[in-house]
């Protein structure tokens, strides 16, 4: 079965101002994008609603994150049941930034995808390994544990159905670094065997595995061309016109 090419843009903490998240959504809205694939902009929680009625219909919306818990006493958190119940359809989860800056475990992060996903979100899983890891050959080694925390809590294997794998080597976010096409295809064949012999074959077989790490249009079809490589979660160049050229990677 086929995968459908993903795309996703993660605003992270930006736009710093209402003028440039304008700018953005107009040119997507005027763009002529790839219908084949699936895009996702996931901007700062306080845009979401708003985004959600100047987007284009086509274009859906994820949140940068949520709690694991329905409702109660977690000051500055957003639930799962609450982005649904704001018509949010997708939420990362997972990214390396959270798991540095705000020390989420594998395991915490095993627990705010099954939430996601019994709330009835759709779930981009982000993993990924430093470059010390990579150096010491433990790329596989370390993408393998944060997927197997997820592994552990989810009992069946309907869930993987709604997770999309972001791979994103953590030495490649932000730093003009890319993974050549050979060093994410390798991660994500190796995404996918893991998949295979953790999960099911059917499941490993239909998973989109993403990639993310300073993609932009000028790396973004080499990348494309790779068998496990279904689309990318891009970072900054999604705050810019290029972001179209990466949508339609593969027109
Ligand atoms: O989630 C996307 C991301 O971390 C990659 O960021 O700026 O390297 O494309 P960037």
């Amino acid at each position: 079965m086929a995968r459908q090419f993903f795309v996703g843009g993660n605003f992270k903490m930006n736009p710093g101002s209402v003028e440039q998240k304008k700018n953005i959504i107009d040119i997507l809205n005027q763009a002529d994008l790839d219908p084949s694939t699936e895009v996702v902009i996931a901007p700062p929680a306080l845009y979401l609603i708003p985004l959600k009625g100047l987007v284009r219909k086509e274009i859906q919306l994820a949140a940068q994150n949520c709690y694991f818990k329905t409702s109660g006493a977690f000051t500055g958190e957003i639930s799962p049941t609450q982005l649904v119940d704001a018509g949010i359809p997708y939420v990362i989860l997972g990214h390396s930034e959270r798991r540095t800056l705000f020390h989420e475990t594998s395991e915490f992060v095993g627990n705010k995808t099954k939430a996601a996903l019994d709330a009835s979100l759709k779930v981009i899983l982000c993993v990924g390994e430093t470059l010390a890891e990579r150096e010491a050959r433990k790329t596989t080694e370390v993408v393998n544990a944060q997927l197997q925390a997820v592994v552990d809590i989810l009992k069946d294997t309907a869930y993987w159905s709604n997770i999309v794998i972001a791979y994103e080597p953590v030495w490649a976010i932000g730093t003009g670094k890319v993974a050549t096409a050979v060093q994410a295809q390798d991660a994500h064949a190796e995404i996918r065997q893991f998949l295979k012999t953790r999960v099911s074959e059917s499941v490993a077989e239909t998973t989109r595995v993403i990639y993310g790490g300073s993609v932009t249009a000028a790396n973004c079809k080499e990348l494309a061309t790779q068998p496990d490589v279904d689309g990318f979660l891009v970072g900054g160049a999604s705050l810019k016109p290029e972001f179209v050229n990466i949508i339609n990677a593969m027109k």
